[in-house]
């Protein structure tokens, strides 16, 4: 069996490399030149632990290979997958298709022999059915089907995610495709993963559906994490007292700054557009999208209050640009926001992180960029922890208190033990705890 795989982002690498480790000839597709030279010289052109080992063992096996000839690598393809971004669109929240549309009718030029297409983009409810239509009209001679067959990896545990997955949902209308699609996941189907057949839509809604009932978890748990700072509870206790019960679940119920990257963000507020599209408001999908921006505009003003009221001039040392460990997108990440603010508020901003710098470099200025953690708590008045990097997990807390003007720590991730920072001499403040005063002066 043949794939080609249009759009080597996140989804296409990820997909293409573990789909090669089935076993399966799998060639992706990008019409930037650049990246594909890279990615035949070995380059990897984002961060995904284990990617770059599955790309180079699966490249010298001959099983995965980069081409920028789309022609080539569909006119030979038993399935062909579309793997093209779909930002929203500007100004008004609805995913952007131009890349899926100008991918489909390149495609519809190309087939040859009966193909299936397959989205595996984040796409609007019925595109399945537009793909369809696009490639009637240009090649009506054309033998093929169109599946939807959305991704749920995340970043940062992609691999694992895609080889290791609690389902795999494929939509499609066909016996033909079926058998296809079927063969293609054999490898999961011998470890008994779910696999659910439903038709197009269906499996078109449920990768909106599930991103954003994990978001709403997200915006659920932070709010409660606010009644929490307010009645003097913890809210790691809450989300584990509720998280406990079977159907609630404990994942997804980390309080924090707020949910970012690139797809919580946009999917959430594409599922407003939809549904106001189709008469059928969201509320609760919209309060979502809400609590989540403010939470985001929030997170600096908590810097500030730890700063007595002013950072006007202090430095101030914030570890943690990426939207999440172990990955380095920054897209949407509530670091971004906070960082601008505090800049605008007058402070000198000193800023780490060990994989998301470079891209943050090119749209985040005034602020110095540091090598280490360490290094950004030189003389600072307060460290702030925005994302949860391992590294910042066993930070050594004497070193930090030699090296910050005052020892005050901001946690949005709230990854220390309030306790154990005021006997080692902190000011700790986290989200949905106490705050807590070293141990000293209590
Ligand atoms: C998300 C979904 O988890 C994947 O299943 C999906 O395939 C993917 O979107 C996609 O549509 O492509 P991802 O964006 O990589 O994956 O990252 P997540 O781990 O879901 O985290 C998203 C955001 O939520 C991060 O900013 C994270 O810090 C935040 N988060 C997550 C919390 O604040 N609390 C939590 O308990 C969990």
């Amino acid at each position: 069996m043949k794939v080609a795989m249009i759009g080597t982002g996140y989804v296409g690498l990820v997909s293409a490399a573990c789909f090669s480790e089935f076993g399966i000839n799998v060639t992706c597709v990008d019409r930037i030149d650049e990246k594909i030279r890279g990615l035949i010289e070995g380059h990897i052109p984002i961060y995904e632990p284990g990617l770059d080992a599955l790309v180079e063992n699966n490249t010298r096996s001959g099983r995965l290979t980069f081409t920028t000839d789309l022609k080539d690598a569909v006119s030979k393809a038993d399935i062909v997958m579309l793997a093209v971004g779909t930002p929203s669109r500007r100004g008004d929240g609805h995913a952007d298709l131009s890349y899926v549309w100008a991918a489909a009718e390149e495609v519809a030029e190309s087939i040859n022999n009966y193909t299936v297409i397959v989205t595996k983009s984040t796409v609007p409810v019925g595109t399945g059915e537009k793909i369809s239509q696009i490639i009637k009209r240009m090649r009506p001679d054309a033998n093929f089907d169109v599946v939807s067959n959305p991704e749920f990896l995340r970043e940062g545990s992609a691999i694992d995610d895609f080889l290791r997955p609690d389902r795999v949902v494929v939509g499609l209308d066909s016996d033909r495709a079926k058998e296809l699609m079927s063969a293609l996941y054999r490898p999961l189907f011998i470890r008994e993963t779910p696999i659910i057949f439903t038709d197009t839509k269906t499996a078109e809604l449920i990768k909106y559906a599930a991103n954003t009932f994990l978001a709403t978890k997200i915006s659920f748990i932070n709010e409660i994490a606010n009644l929490c700072e307010v009645l003097g509870a913890n809210i790691q206790d809450v989300a584990k007292g509720i998280g406990l019960d079977g159907r609630i679940g404990e994942k997804f119920l980390n309080a924090g700054p707020g949910f970012g990257g690139s797809c919580f963000p946009k999917d959430t507020r594409a599922l407003v557009r939809i549904a106001e599209d189709n008469n059928t408001p969201s509320h609760i999908v919209n309060a979502v999208v809400k609590v989540n921006e403010d939470r985001k505009a929030q997170m600096s003003g908590r810097i500030v209050a730890a700063c007595d009221g002013s950072i006007d001039g202090k430095s101030i040392a914030v570890l943690g640009v990426t939207f999440k460990p172990n990955t380095d997108d920054i897209r949407e990440s509530p670091s971004l926001d906070i960082i601008r603010d505090l800049v605008v508020r007058g402070a000198n901003v000193k800023v780490y992180d060990p994989e998301g710098m470079e891209e943050a470099k090119s749209i985040i200025d005034d602020v110095t960029w540091c090598s280490t953690a360490y290094e950004a708590m030189v003389d600072a008045n307060v460290v702030t922890i925005i994302t949860e990097w391992n590294e910042f997990r066993a930070l050594d807390l004497k070193r930090i208190k030699l090296l910050l003007k005052e020892p005050i720590l901001v946690d949005f991730r709230n990854i220390y033990r309030p306790e154990e920072m005021s006997e080692e001499g902190f000011y700790y403040y986290s989200i949905g705890r106490p705050d807590v005063l070293p141990k000293t002066e209590k």
